[in-house]
């Protein structure tokens, strides 16, 4: 072979090795993520989801996402696979508190870290997860009693209270309950009259509100609504039923979506306690850190705030969900 061609042949062939070396290098580097999503109960589920798909995608981790409907038993058979599949992290956002041990313990003996992100869970054994990445409901709970003790400190009472819970079980369920209870027990003006679960839903909250109002009719002061979901639902069967949202009834709400803060605006709601579902890219971070073997903190709390009626029209136009 001529010289010149046996150097143009060497050039390509060191090319196409170095390709196929950064070609298997970044494969090899590629972090592989199954993550346990709770459901699409909610518009700030829709947010929480859509953040988790873009952050993973921006940070070039291969994502497995799985939508449990709001069942336990799907996100174990979903966790489950995620290990069989030797994926290199597990992240989920638990439906309810209780009954996770046996999976965590699979998922650890394969020696899988898990990380939780949103929800808590109550397990004895805290090796069981890595890192717990989300809001601190029982302070939102606080946040609201905080309110409702402002808004009603020249009122002698009684002040009645109707509660729409979230899902039976779940952390922000529990925690939202617990944080107003702490706050407004010494106060006896306060009565939680009824308390029902509408499961974070739209439709739920509306049906638990009809009951609701025909059972409490003007007995009622404040619903508590533990999301903007069952917020808008209650805000509707009250409507329907001839009554002022927001003006008979104070409406306490949680998330401050683009929802909530449309029926600030209008009047209707009075208070939203934020919770943000902006959590992929803090995540996307953790699962790298966790991946490179750094150490995580056992807990990273999200920043959020309170969102009175009187600022709603001047923040709306920065919100993000
Ligand atoms: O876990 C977060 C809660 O779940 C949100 O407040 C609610 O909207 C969602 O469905």
């Amino acid at each position: 072979m001529e010289p010149t061609k046996r150097m143009t042949l060497r050039v390509l062939l060191a090319a196409a090795f170095a390709l196929t070396a950064v070609t298997s290098h970044a494969d090899e580097k590629k972090i592989t993520l199954g993550f346990a999503q709770v459901g699409a109960e909610s518009a700030w589920r829709t947010a929480n989801t859509v953040s988790i798909k873009s952050a993973a995608k921006e940070a070039g981790i291969n994502l497995k996402f799985s939508d449990a409907q709001q069942k336990q038993e799907n996100q174990i058979k979903a966790i489950r696979s995620y290990i069989a599949q030797k994926v290199d992290v597990i992240a989920f956002s638990p439906v309810v508190e209780s009954g996770w041990e046996p999976v965590l313990t699979e998922a650890k003996a394969a020696g899988i870290p898990v990380i939780l992100t949103d929800r808590s869970i109550d397990v004895k054994d805290q090796s069981l997860y890595t890192t717990m990445i989300g809001s601190d409901f029982l302070e939102e709970g606080r946040r609201a009693g905080k309110w409702l003790e402002d808004r009603y400190r020249n009122d002698a009472g009684p002040i009645n209270i109707v509660e729409l819970q979230g899902t039976v079980g779940s952390a922000p369920a529990n925690d939202r309950h617990a944080g107003l209870m702490e706050v407004i027990k010494n106060d006896p003006k306060f009565k939680i009259i009824a308390s029902q679960s509408g499961d974070f839903t739209l439709a739920g909250g509306k049906q638990v509100m009809e009951a609701f109002v025909k059972t409490y009719g003007k007995q009622m002061n404040v619903v508590y609504a533990h999301n903007d979901d069952m917020a808008l639902g209650a805000i509707q069967a009250m409507e329907e039923a001839g009554m002022k949202p927001g003006k008979d009834v104070s409406v306490v709400s949680f998330d401050a979506t683009h929802g909530g803060f449309q029926a600030m605006v209008a009047g209707k709601i009075n208070v939203d306690v934020e919770c943000s579902p902006l959590l992929g890219p803090q995540l996307m971070t953790a699962v790298k850190d966790l991946v490179a073997g750094k150490q995580l903190p056992k807990r990273i709390v999200t920043n959020e705030t309170v969102f009175p009626q009187s600022v709603a029209a001047q923040i709306m136009p920065q919100r993000k969900y």
